[in-house]
This record gives structure tokens, sequence and C-alpha cells, in this order.
């Protein structure tokens, strides 16, 4: 049988061979070990707000806690009515950063920077030192309300 449109038997299985491996390929999430984007990019929030008592680690100045509304953004108490408010973007590809140590610093789950509480690198993710400190957003606290705001 003769057939100028059908594919030789070889033809084919090395089609299959390359459908098969661009599956794996984005199943694998584009070889970065990410499946998805980040969700940690794009513009910093603003006007977000916190009641800060409903967030255990803002009792003790200098633990880091998620916003509970956003974790884009991260916060820790400094001081009595003083809070600081980070972004949690890691500044080499934008991967959410974890909060680890026992609330005291960041660490990236992609290539392992980390940051200490203040947004400082602490560890960059290569030798090229391509991490920078950690954007900080501008803080309100309105002491009579309990509420924080943000951004
Ligand atoms: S994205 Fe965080 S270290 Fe690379």
């Amino acid at each position: 049988m003769s057939c100028e449109d059908c594919l030789s038997r070889r033809a084919f299985l090395a089609k299959s061979t390359l459908a098969v491996a661009g599956a794996a390929a984005l199943a694998a999430g584009c070889g970065d070990g990410q499946i998805g984007g980040s969700g940690a990019t794009g513009p910093l929030p603003t006007g977000l707000t916190v009641k800060v008592s409903t967030v255990p680690e803002l009792a003790t100045v200098g633990l880091l806690a998620f916003l509970p509304s956003d974790a884009r953004v991260a916060v820790k108490r400094t001081g009595p009515t003083s809070f600081l408010a980070l972004s949690t973007a890691c500044t080499h590809e934008g991967t959410r950063l974890d909060i680890v140590n026992n609330a005291v610093s960041f660490e990236c789950p992609n290539h392992g920077s980390r940051f200490d509480s203040n947004g400082t690198v602490t560890r960059q993710p290569n030798a090229a030192g391509s991490a920078t400190n950690l954007p900080i957003l501008t803080t309100q606290y309105n002491a009579a309300t309990d509420i924080l705001t943000i951004g």
C-alpha cells in the first residue's frame, strides 16, 4: 500500500516521542520546578487592613506573619504601636517566600534566597547576587481601633 500523506512508522514514532517529551516538560513547569506562576509578582498591594489582635504573631515584637487577607504581604510588630510590612515576593524571580526559623526570617523555596525579618538579603540565590532587599510597604496603625493599614 502506498500513501504520500501517511507517516512512516519511523516518522510516527519520532513525532510521538516529541509529543510525550513536550507534555512532560509542561508538567514539570518549564523546568524550574514550579508549576504555573509564582503568584507573588505584580504591583504591591495598597489599602489592605488587618485587626492586629486577630494575628497571634503580631502580639510579639519581631515575629513575622503573612497578612491573612493577602499573603503577598508579611507584617511584624516593631514596637507597641509600630509595624513593618514587607512584600513577600522574592526579589530574585518573584516566588512567594516562606516564613521560617520560628517566624523570624524568610526563605525562598525556589533557589534558596534568605531574608531577615527586616527584608535584608542574608543569602543570595547565586554568585551573581541577584536578589535585593524586600520592598517595604507603608503602614499606619490606629491604636483606638487596633487596625493596621498597609500600602
Ligand atoms: S526566586 Fe527566590 S531565590 Fe530564586
